[in-house]
């Protein structure tokens, strides 16, 4: 069930979590749509990763800021994520703040595989631009019936396929191996 929410009455984090949405939507590349997307993500740890929609020239290449953030936390080891916040809005006349905008098809997709991985039933708040509108719902909810990586039994094999990447990556990167997480700047 959807639920509508007041950003009042949601707890600290999860406020901060689409206050970060929000705050980065400002960093959207998005000249063709005029549309400019938030997007952060809150591992089980509580670190936040954001990240926001970058369009081209070449249209169909365009990536959502859902992406750019789950790729942001993966990419620094954060990929057990809890909740996403999503925030948007027309920049371009008519300018308009007022939709709440809700996670394409492709993107529930991915927060479902991440779902599945970190095993919790990921919480998303879609937001409108102004966030007078919060719609919170599961992930579970947004894309029901999905296939995803149980069905291929990875649940319980990923841990063993990670510690063999990880073991690999020391071995072939002995003696110096880099950091496990880029450098980032939390909010
Ligand atoms: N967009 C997102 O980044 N996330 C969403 O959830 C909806 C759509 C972007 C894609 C494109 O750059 C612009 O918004 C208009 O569709």
């Amino acid at each position: 069930m959807i639920k509508p929410r007041h950003f009042a009455e949601l707890s600290d984090p999860d406020r901060r979590l689409i206050d970060s949405a929000r705050g980065v939507s400002a960093n959207a590349y998005a000249p063709y749509s005029g549309f400019a997307v938030g997007a952060a993500v809150r591992t089980k740890s509580g670190k936040i990763f954001t990240g926001a929609n970058l369009e081209n020239a070449s249209y169909g290449l365009g990536m959502c800021a859902e992406v750019a953030a789950i790729t942001a936390a993966n990419s620094a080891n954060g990929y057990d994520i809890e909740a996403i916040a999503v925030v948007g809005h027309k920049f371009t006349p008519p300018r308009d703040a007022s939709q709440v905008v809700t996670p394409c098809g492709r993107c529930r997709q991915l927060i479902f595989e991440a779902s599945q991985v970190a095993g919790v039933d990921v919480r998303v708040f879609s937001c409108s631009g102004d966030l007078a509108q919060i719609h919170e719902a599961a992930i579970s909810e947004l894309l029901p019936d999905a296939f995803g990586p149980q069905n291929l039994g990875l649940e319980t094999v990923w841990p063993q396929i990670r510690a063999a990447l990880i073991g690999s990556v020391a071995e072939w990167q002995e003696p110096a191996a880099p950091p496990a997480d880029p450098v980032f700047v939390a909010k």
